[in-house]
Order: C-alpha cells, then sequence, then structure tokens
C-alpha cells in the first residue's frame, strides 16, 4: 500500500481531531458520574497513587521489590472491587467508567507496528475521496448510476456484437477491477471515440478502489505530462506530487493522446508505463487512439508493453453527449 503524504497528514489530523473528542466526551461522562458519587473520584485517584507506587516499587533496585508490590496489587484490587459495587449501585455496568479505545486494533494510535490500521486507513480513504471529487463528477458517477440504456441494441457488422453487448462485457470487466483490486490490479486501456463512457467507467473504478483505503491518482495526460515537464526543469516545488504519479497504487491517465506530442511527452509516457509496470502498480488509460496510432504516435516500446500487459477494452456506439442533449430539446 503506497500513501500521499500530503494526504496521509490530512486523514491523521482528522484522525487525532475525532480521538480528542472522544475523549472529552469521555471526562465529561466521568465528570458527571464522579458528580452523583464523590467517592468515585477519590477511587480513581487513589488507583493512579498505587498504580504509580506499584511501578516505583517495581523499578527500586537494591531490595526485592515482590512484597511490597504485593500488598499495593491487594490495595489496588479492593479498590477497583469497591467501585464496581458503587457503580452497579448507581445502576451502571461495573465498566462503565473504563476507558475502551475505539478501535481495539490498534488502541486508538492508527498504526499496527510500521503498517497503517484499518481505522486510520479509512480516514485516508475519505480524505482522498475529498480530493478526487474535485476533479471527477464523483457524486454521480458510481456502479449504481451506470446505465445501458444509451447503448443500443443493434449488431454493429464491423464489430460483430451490439454496443450494448460489448458495454456489459466492459461494465463487468470493471466493476470486477474494482472490487477485486487488493487481490489483482493489471491494467486497462480503454479507447474509443468521444461520449461513450470511458471517464465515466474509469471514475467509477477510482471511487471505489478509493473507498477502499488504496492512493489513487486521477488525472488528464495533460495535466501530468505537464507536472513531469515542470519537475524536469526544477519549475514543480512540490516532489511529493510528481513523485505520486509513480508510486499510486491505480493511476488513471485521462484524454492520453490530446495533448501535443513532443519528445519529452513520449518519453514521460514511457517512463511512467514502464516505471509502474516494473514495479507492479495498476494503470489504467484512456483514449480516443485506436491501439494502431499508438505506436506511430508514441513509440514501438510503449505501445508493446501496452499490448502484452494491458486488458483493452474497445468503447463503441452513439456519443451520449450528443444523445443526452438531442434529448433534453
Ligand atoms: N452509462 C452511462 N450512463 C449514464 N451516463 C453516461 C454513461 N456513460 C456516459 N455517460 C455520460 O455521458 C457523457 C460522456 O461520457 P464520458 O465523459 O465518460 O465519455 P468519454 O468516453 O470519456 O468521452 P471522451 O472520449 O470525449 O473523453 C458524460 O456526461 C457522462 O456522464
Ligand atoms: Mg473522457
Ligand atoms: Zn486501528
Amino acid at each position: 500500500m503506497s500513501y500521499d503524504g500530503r494526504i496521509m497528514r490530512r486523514a491523521q489530523q482528522r484522525f487525532e481531531e475525532d480521538r480528542k473528542a472522544r475523549e472529552e466526551s469521555f471526562r465529561r461522562k466521568e465528570e458527571a458520574i464522579w458528580t452523583k458519587e464523590p467517592r468515585l473520584r477519590e477511587i480513581d485517584r487513589e488507583l493512579r497513587s498505587t498504580m504509580s507506587r506499584i511501578i516505583a516499587s517495581a523499578l527500586h533496585r537494591g531490595t526485592d521489590p515482590r512484597p511490597a508490590v504485593a500488598v499495593l496489587r491487594d490495595q489496588n484490587l479492593n479498590l477497583q472491587q469497591e467501585k464496581k459495587e458503587l457503580l452497579r449501585g448507581l445502576g451502571l455496568s461495573e465498566d462503565y467508567l473504563d476507558e475502551k479505545p475505539n478501535c481495539p486494533l490498534c488502541g486508538d494510535t492508527g498504526f499496527r507496528g510500521a503498517a497503517v490500521c484499518r481505522c486510520l486507513r479509512e480516514y485516508y480513504a475519505r480524505e482522498q475521496k475529498k480530493e478526487l471529487s474535485a476533479l471527477l463528477n464523483l457524486g454521480v458517477q458510481s456502479f449504481d448510476t451506470f446505465s445501458l440504456d444509451w447503448y443500443s441494441s443493434r449488431t454493429s457488422p464491423e464489430m460483430g456484437m451490439s454496443p450494448r453487448e460489448n458495454m456489459e462485457i466492459i461494465y463487468e470487466v470493471c466493476a470486477n477491477y474494482a472490487h477485486t483490486f487488493f487481490l489483482k490490479s493489471g491494467n486497462l486501456l480503454l479507447y474509443g471515440a468521444p461520449g461513450l463512457g470511458k471517464t465515466f467507467l474509469s471514475a467509477c473504478i477510482a471511487r471505489e478502489v478509493s473507498d477502499g483505503g488504496f492512493s489513487v491518482v486521477y488525472d488528464t495526460a495533460g495535466h501530468i505530462f505537464s507536472r513531469l515537464e515542470a519537475k524536469k526543469f526544477g519549475r514543480e516545488d512540490d516532489a511529493a506530487e510528481t513523485n505520486r504519479i509513480f508510486e499510486s497504487d491505480l493511476l488513471i491517465l485521462d484524454d492520453l493522446g490530446t495533448e501535443m506530442t513532443t519528445t519529452f511527452i513520449v518519453s514521460a509516457l514511457y517512463e511512467v508505463v514502464n516505471t509502474r509496470l516494473l514495479t507492479g502498480k495498476a494503470t489504467i488509460l484512456n483514449t480516443n487512439l485506436t491501439p494502431p496510432e499508438i505506436p506511430t504516435r508514441y513509440s514501438p516500446q510503449i505501445a508493446s508493453r501496452i499490448e502484452g500487459e494491458y486488458r483493452i477494452l474497445p468503447f463503441f456506439g452513439d456519443d451520449i453527449r450528443r444523445l443526452k442533449k438531442e434529448r433534453e430539446q
């Protein structure tokens, strides 16, 4: 799992805020009970002091600390017992004043050893979603709102099937890809004419993979290339931004082929595609180019990697943008 430092910092901030809020509400609850039963406040104070005396005795050198610790332990147990009885007397459960962590896996630290705990991962996913939403229409674009009704059932003679049958397959592949991203991700090339749902479907994938706690970078090829170019000329002040292009669990490059092709872009695309293949990171490319156009526009090396390592999904049918507009009139 690879995390973007900037998003992770925001996630940890929210995580910490929530933890503090829970702690404060626990203090208020405690205070309310102590007001009702002041003896409980004393017990709490005494328990704290026996605890620190136990620790001090255990650390004391030269004498055998065991007898002293045993006495303190008995005192401690008696106090615990008294506390339980008082709580029961108030009609509360014995553990009402025990502070339990929200996440038993990590004790609310957010980490299990060096690994990020699932509780903090949820915060990360939420922050990332906010970021992706700024770029994508994530409010509406999801596998649930994707409709097959825009695709005609008339068989296309050259494709040997109808756009709708084709989309049923593509939808299945994309939904599966997103659902099983944690097991096997792989790469996809979505190509076809404008307005056929390539951006829509890749947004659905971005949403679901990101909800699963994976890091996702989504941007147009043009933006990604200009960031890489800025970095090359030392204009990019945030190196982490360009590292994400190589290191995110999933990179979605939208509108590949709409940028002006330069030698810089050809080598940048090669570097992105190749590095991500070598490090086993998943990539999705969306383009209006057809596969035979890729080697001439970019390079045979790029085309060969796509052909060999990407699942190729051809989109065909009627432009949904146009259909929607016609329907409005
Ligand atoms: N299956 C669908 N159900 C509902 N709306 C859709 C569907 N597919 C696409 N749309 C809508 O149609 C429009 C065009 O879709 P989209 O942007 O995904 O096309 P595209 O294939 O990425 O086109 P381009 O190649 O021009 O980028 C968008 O407004 C999108 O929300
Ligand atoms: Mg698009
Ligand atoms: Zn946790």
